[in-house]
């Protein structure tokens, strides 16, 4: 493709776990022999931060490259990503692309190589970028940052640790669950997310017992790209929200924080998402097709919490500070509201409750599970917690002019 392009100096963004495995010989080898030259750029971190970008950005241009191969999870992805956004918008710093349709040019040739199932970031157009000095993690969305190519080659997968596995796996349900409880779905990515769930209900855990069973990992590559579909034009919710936040506050990998989170968001928005989740689970074969919504909705959120035990996930976070947690709700709630057509808003008040639900804390775990659910009782009462009816009318208004930049979005593409 490149040569056939006329491209004659890729950029390969990476990062050194991945060089160390020796993962993109394959790629290098197949470069050469097509006369392709390229440079290697494999400083991208989890989480990646503006600083990765620039850097990358830097060598792109050092060596006057015309294509970027992205060969990675969705880190190395989303780094890419906002490096050619940077190539293209070079007076624009990343901190002004934050938000929707920001970049608005087309991107250098961008092939994306996706070694984890998880993120979807190979067809989404999302990327996720963290401030290194405020520690604010924030979303960069625009279907500029759309790859151009994604190559889904499950043997990049084969040597992925099983935690890793298991959390980006989970990382893929929670896209497929969030575009499809929200309020923003299409036929597609309804159809999108069923196919992602029902792949990972019969091959995560298969993935994550046998690294080497080829026919699960190629089917949890494609449930993470169908999730991504499904949620670049639906988008997510909150869970993504509070899960960027504490990946840009203190590192947690984005995949586990949304395990994590997802079961107790699930629960917190009862019956405003019951409906659809009923109907997803029950579609995706994930409980029996006569269960009522009632029933079908419990026994989904049982079967997360199942695969989060069957797969040592914990059901808390290590290290969130009761200090850091008014800050990070705000950013949260900046992120939900108006982006993410969410069952139902929640302000940062209530969202602050939900890092007290996944903080680890003394004493043990069992009595802390049961003590949040004791908590969150008033939030399940009362629908939508406001400070006041004004706020509301406001944030209603936000929330449907967001609505009306997705539909944007939706006919763009
Ligand atoms: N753009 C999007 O649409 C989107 C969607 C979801 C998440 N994200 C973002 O993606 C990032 C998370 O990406 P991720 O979950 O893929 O993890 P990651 O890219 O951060 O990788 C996690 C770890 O796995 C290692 N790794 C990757 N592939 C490997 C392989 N084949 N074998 C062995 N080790 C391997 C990496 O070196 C790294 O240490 C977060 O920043 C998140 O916010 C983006
Ligand atoms: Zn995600």
């Amino acid at each position: 493709m490149l040569v056939r392009t006329g491209k004659h100096h890729a950029l390969i963004v990476t990062d050194a776990t991945i060089m160390a495995l020796g993962l993109t010989r394959e790629l290098e080898r197949q470069l050469t022999a097509h006369g392709v030259a390229y440079s290697i750029f494999d400083e991208v971190v989890p989480n990646p931060t503006i600083a990765n970008v620039e850097a990358a950005r830097e060598r792109y241009l050092a060596n006057n490259c015309d294509a970027i191969i992205a060969f990675g999870g969705g880190s190395v992805m989303d780094c890419a990503k906002v490096c050619g956004a940077r190539i293209v918008r070079p007076r624009k710093p990343v901190k002004r692309m934050r938000g929707i349709l920001r970049v608005l040019l087309p991107l250098p040739t961008l092939i994306a190589v996706p070694t984890t199932a998880g993120t979807g970031s190979e067809t989404t157009l999302a990327a996720v970028i963290t401030d290194g000095e405020t520690h604010y993690k924030y979303p960069i969305n625009d279907f500029c940052l759309i790859p151009h190519y994604a190559v889904l080659d499950y043997r990049t997968t084969i040597g992925l640790p099983a935690a890793i596995t298991a959390t980006t796996g989970m990382d893929a349900l929670v896209h497929a669950v969030e575009a499809y409880i929200g309020r923003s779905t299409t036929k597609e990515t309804r159809s999108r997310a069923i196919e992602a769930v029902s792949l990972i209900h019969r091959y995560l855990l298969r993935a994550y017992r046998d690294g080497s069973d080829a026919e699960a990992r190629k089917h949890m590559l494609r449930a993470a790209y169908c999730a991504g579909i499904a949620f670049t034009k639906s988008y997510v919710g909150y869970v993504h929200a509070v899960a960027h936040s504490l990946g840009g506050q203190y590192g947690i990998a984005h995949g586990l924080a949304n395990a994590v989170l997802l079961p107790h968001f699930l629960d917190v928005y009862g019956s405003s998402c019951q409906r659809r989740l009923a109907d997803l689970a029950r579609r995706a074969g994930v409980v029996v097709r006569n269960a009522d919504d009632a029933r079908a909705a419990a026994q989904f959120i049982a079967w997360v919490r199942e695969m989060n035990a069957a797969m040592d996930i914990p059901t808390t976070l290590p290290g969130i500070r009761d200090e850091d947690i008014p800050l990070m709700a705000k950013r949260a709630d900046a992120e939900g509201n108006p982006l993410y057509p969410v069952p139902r808003l929640m302000d940062a008040r209530e969202l602050e409750r939900m890092y007290h639900l996944v903080q680890e804390r003394e004493p043990a775990p069992a009595v802390r599970t049961m003590r949040a659910a004791r908590e969150i009782q008033p939030v399940r009462r009362s629908p939508i917690h406001l400070a006041s009816r004004t706020v509301r009318i406001a944030r209603v208004a936000a929330h449907r002019a967001a609505r009306r930049a997705r539909r944007r979005i939706r006919a763009h593409r």
